[in-house]
C-alpha cells in the first residue's frame, strides 16, 4: 500500500478515477466541477438536474471522461458543505476506496481542496487515514479466493491538492493508519496465531524496523520481578505468558515517560469461570488493547515524535486446565497488594494489575491504559465510544479531546471512592470482581489499585476495538482502536 501527496491540478492528473466531494446545494458546476462537466460532455450537469447527484451522503455518481486526464470521476456527496470535518473526510476517502474495489481498480487519486475549515494539515491526514484504513484487508489465512471472482486490492492511491500544508498531513495519516492497520493485522490472528510469545516476536520485529527499544521478560523473569497475577492467569495454558516493554527516546534524556499499556489476552476463554460458547472465538480479539499499543508505539517511532514514551504489554491466555488458578485462590501481585480471585474470567485486571504497577515504576508522567476489559462497557456505550477513566480530570480531557482529532472517542464513567466497597474481600486486600451493578467502573477501581500515585486513565474498548466495520474505513473484524487516539494523544503532549 502506498499513498502518496501530490500538488497538482485534477484534471490535468493521469488516473483511472478521480474522487471529488460534493455538498449539498450545488445546482450548476462551477469551479471545478464545471471542468469536470467539461471532460465528461454535460454529465455533472445531467446528474444534477435529474437529482442522482444532490450531495446527500448516499450519493456516489461515476462519470467517464471523453478527455486527457482521469479516465473517471467518482461524486461523492458529502452532506451539508459546512459539516465536511475531519470524520467526513475520513469517509469520503473511504467510499473512493470502495468505488475503486468495486470497478477493480487497483489505483485511484482523491481531489481534497486547500480549506478555510479545519487546516489543511488536518484535512489531509483525515483523507490519507480514511484510504489507507479502507484499503486494508486481512487475507494472509485465506489460501484459496472465496466466491465472488477475482478480487482487486487498492494498492496506490494518490491525495492531490493545491495546499502543501495537506501533504503534510497526508504523511502523518498514512503512517498512523499502517499503524492502525497493524494492529487490526495482529487483531485479526487467532488465537493459535497470535500467541504471547508470537506478539513479543512480532514486538522485537517493529522494534528492529522502527528504532525502538525492545525487551520482553518470559516466565521465569515474570517469578524474579514478582509479576505474580500475571502468572496466575497463565498457569493454565500451556502458552507462556510475556510482558513487552517498547520504549522510544523521542524526549529529552531523563525526562519523565508517557506510559502506554495494553491488555494482550491472546485468547479469553474465561479460565475455569468458563465463558458461554456461542461467539468465544471473539475472545481472540482480547489482545486488541496490546494490538493498539504495539501499533501506537510504531506511529510514535516513525513520526520521530519529541515525547520519552513507554509502550508495556501483558500478554497471557487465559484456559480452563487442571493447572488453572481457581475461584477463591488468593495471588499475589507486584504492587504488594494480594487478590483473592472470585471470577477467573475477571483475569483483565489482573494482568494489567501488574503491567500497571510496573510502568508506575518508571515515574511517567503519564499512564494510559486500553483494555477489552468489560461486557458492561458494550451495555453502556456501545460501539460508538470507549468509557475513560482515571483519577485525573485534565488527562480525562485530553484523552477526550484527542478522541475528537482521531475519530476514535471516549466518554467518561466516573471514578468515586463509593464504588470501592464493591472490591472488599474478607480474605485478601481485594478481590477481582464487584458484582453485577457498574462493572466497568469497578474494573477501573480495581485498576486504580495498582497505579499509586501516577496520573492515569483507562479506556474500556470493549465496545470498540472490534466489530461489524460499520464506518466507511473499516470492516468486519480488527477496529485497530484505539491506535489513532494513542498516536493523537502522545502527538498533543509532544508539539
Ligand atoms: N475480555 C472480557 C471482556 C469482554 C467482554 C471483551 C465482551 C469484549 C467483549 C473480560 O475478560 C471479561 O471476561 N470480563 C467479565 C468480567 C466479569 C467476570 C466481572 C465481563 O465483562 O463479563
Ligand atoms: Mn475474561
Ligand atoms: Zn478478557
Amino acid at each position: 500500500m502506498q499513498v502518496r501527496f501530490l500538488v497538482s491540478e485534477a484534471l490535468q492528473h493521469d488516473t483511472p478515477l478521480m474522487a471529488l466531494a460534493v455538498p449539498e446545494g450545488i445546482t450548476e458546476p462551477s469551479g471545478l466541477l464545471a471542468d469536470v462537466d467539461d471532460a465528461t460532455g454535460g454529465a455533472v450537469l445531467r446528474a444534477l438536474e435529474s437529482g442522482d447527484l444532490k450531495g446527500r451522503t448516499k450519493d456516489e455518481v461515476v462519470l467517464y471522461a471523453s478527455s486527457q486526464g482521469p479516465e473517471r470521476f467518482a461524486l461523492l456527496g458529502t452532506g451539508e458543505p459546512g459539516r465536511f470535518d475531519t470524520e467526513q473526510v475520513r469517509r469520503f476517502a473511504a467510499r473512493a476506496v470502495r468505488v475503486a474495489e468495486r470497478l477493480g481498480l487497483e489505483r485511484l487519486s482523491l481531489w481534497l481542496p486547500g480549506s478555510d475549515g479545519p487546516g489543511g494539515r488536518e484535512l489531509g491526514q483525515a483523507a490519507a487515514e480514511g484510504a489507507t484504513l479502507a484499503a486494508w484487508r486481512f487475507t494472509e489465512l485465506k489460501n484459496t479466493e472465496s466466491g465472488e471472482g477475482p478480487r482487486t486490492d487498492v494498492g496506490e492511491i494518490d491525495v492531490l491538492s493545491d495546499s502543501e500544508d495537506v501533504g503534510e498531513g497526508v504523511h502523518v495519516g498514512y503512517v498512523i493508519a499502517e499503524a492502525e492497520n497493524l494492529a487490526r493485522t495482529l487483531q485479526s490472528r487467532p488465537g493459535n496465531r497470535a500467541t504471547p510469545s508470537l506478539l513479543a516476536e512480532e514486538a522485537h520485529r517493529i522494534g528492529t524496523e522502527h528504532g525502538l527499544a525492545v525487551t520482553v521478560f518470559d516466565e521465569a523473569r515474570l517469578r524474579a520481578e514478582g509479576m505474580h497475577a500475571i502468572l496466575a492467569v497463565s498457569q493454565g495454558s500451556k502458552e507462556e505468558a510475556r510482558l513487552i516493554v517498547l520504549e522510544h527516546a523521542g524526549g529529552n534524556e531523563g525526562d519523565p515517560p508517557l506510559v502506554l499499556v495494553g491488555k494482550g489476552l491472546t485468547f479469553d476463554a474465561g479460565g475455569i469461570s468458563l465463558k458461554p460458547p456461542s461467539g468465544m472465538e471473539d475472545m481472540k480479539f482480547d489482545m486488541s488493547g496490546g494490538a493498539a499499543v504495539l501499533g501506537a508505539m510504531q506511529a510514535i517511532a516513525k513520526l520521530r515524535l519529541q515525547a520519552n514514551v513507554v509502550g508495556i504489554v501483558p500478554s497471557s491466555e487465559n484456559l480452563p486446565s487442571g493447572t488453572a488458578v481457581k475461584p477463591g485462590d488468593v495471588i499475589d501481585t507486584l504492587a504488594g497488594k494480594t487478590v483473592e480471585v472470585i471470577n477467573t474470567d475477571a483475569e483483565g485486571r489482573l494482568i494489567l494489575a501488574d503491567a500497571l504497577a510496573y510502568g508506575a515504576r518508571r515515574n511517567p508522567a503519564a499512564m494510559v491504559d486500553c483494555a477489552t476489559l468489560t461486557g458492561a462497557v458494550v451495555i453502556g456505550l456501545g460501539h460508538h465510544a470507549a468509557g475513560v477513566l482515571g483519577n485525573d480530570e485534565e488527562l480525562i480531557q485530553e484523552l477526550r479531546d484527542a478522541g475528537e482529532r482521531s475519530g476514535e472517542r471516549c466518554w467518561p464513567l466516573p471514578l468515586w471512592d463509593d464504588y470501592k466497597k464493591q472490591l472488599e474481600s474478607d480474605t485478601a486486600d481485594l478481590k477481582n470482581v464487584g458484582g453485577r451493578p457498574a462493572g466497568t467502573i469497578t474494573a477501573a477501581c480495581f485498576l486504580s489499585e495498582f497505579v499509586g500515585e501516577t496520573p492515569w486513565a483507562h479506556l474500556d474498548v470493549a465496545g470498540t476495538a472490534y466489530g461489524e466495520g460499520k464506518q466507511p474505513y473499516l470492516r468486519k473484524g480488527g477496529h485497530g482502536f484505539p491506535t489513532r487516539l494513542l498516536v493523537a494523544w502522545v502527538r498533543g503532549r509532544a508539539s
